[in-house]
């Protein structure tokens, strides 16, 4: 029976985020350049948007480009960014065909323009999409993201709009910009790294952690399912004890 067949519809993560790595890797065990690595991740990210299509998946949240990744090497920069723009370009279609919901998070303010032109365009024209929410996050962090939020709730007070008694976790959540987003269940990351690398910080202060071997290139649907069945096997206890869950 494969992963897929035994998934349990009830017990379906609403949300899944996934931290994408190992694509240098992968592209450096075959004497290729890092970017040949990232074409080919590009077509797990097609199959992995698919697999979370089929079973039901509400909210799919990819890492894409961390804040921190500014700092790696132009050229790799500017292949990254150029793979993302003609990737959205070439999944558009699919992503209509398939009701998918393209959102992002992180500060789009510093990628290019052209980037920047095309992922709001993108957004706007599959807004009215009921499927699957595909976020990347791009240019993110969650200190970014985190620092950003309690500036804002700063000038919010300057303003007397809020009190300072008034903040709270749903307050605080509020101006994240996951703020319309649920948090995420399940977070995978795979490459065989044991770390969350600025990803999500508050949002997955109760998600299951998952994490495999498989580099993202070679990551398939049938282990997308694997990670979901090993989470339906868990028990989530948020904070409280086993017999109280029961
Ligand atoms: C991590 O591998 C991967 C990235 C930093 C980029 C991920 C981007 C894509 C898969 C392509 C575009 C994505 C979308 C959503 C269209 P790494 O380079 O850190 O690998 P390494 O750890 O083996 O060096």
């Amino acid at each position: 029976m494969s992963f897929k067949e035994k998934l349990i519809k009830e017990k379906l993560p609403k949300h899944v985020a996934v931290i994408m790595d190992g694509n240098g890797r992968w592209a450096k065990k075959r004497g290729k350049a890092r970017i040949f690595g990232h074409k080919k991740g590009v077509e797990t990210v097609h199959k992995i948007v698919e697999a979370a299509g089929e079973i039901g998946i509400e909210y799919l949240t990819l890492y894409a480009f961390s804040t921190e990744n500014w700092n790696r090497p132009k050229d790799e920069v500017d292949s990254l960014m150029m793979l993302l723009v003609s990737t959205i370009k070439s999944e558009f279609n699919t992503l209509i065909k398939n009701n998918v919901r393209l959102l992002t998070i992180g500060n789009l303010d510093d990628v290019p323009k052209k980037v920047n032109k095309k992922i709001i365009e993108t957004v706007e024209k599959t807004k009215n999409n009921t499927g699957l929410k595909l976020i990347i996050a791009l240019s993110y962090s969650s200190r970014w993201e985190i620092v950003n939020a309690v500036k804002n709730i700063g000038y919010q007070i300057q303003q007397n709009n809020i009190m300072i008694e008034d903040i709270n976790n749903e307050l605080f959540n509020k101006f994240l910009t996951t703020s319309q987003i649920p948090d995420p269940e399940l977070l995978i990351r795979t490459s065989g790294e044991y770390r969350l690398s600025n990803f999500l910080l508050w949002q997955i202060a109760y998600s299951e952690l998952y994490f495999t071997k498989k580099l993202w290139p070679e990551f398939e649907k049938e282990d997308f399912y694997e990670a979901i069945n090993n989470f339906q096997n868990r028990e989530r206890r948020f904070g409280k004890t086993s017999e109280q869950i029961h």
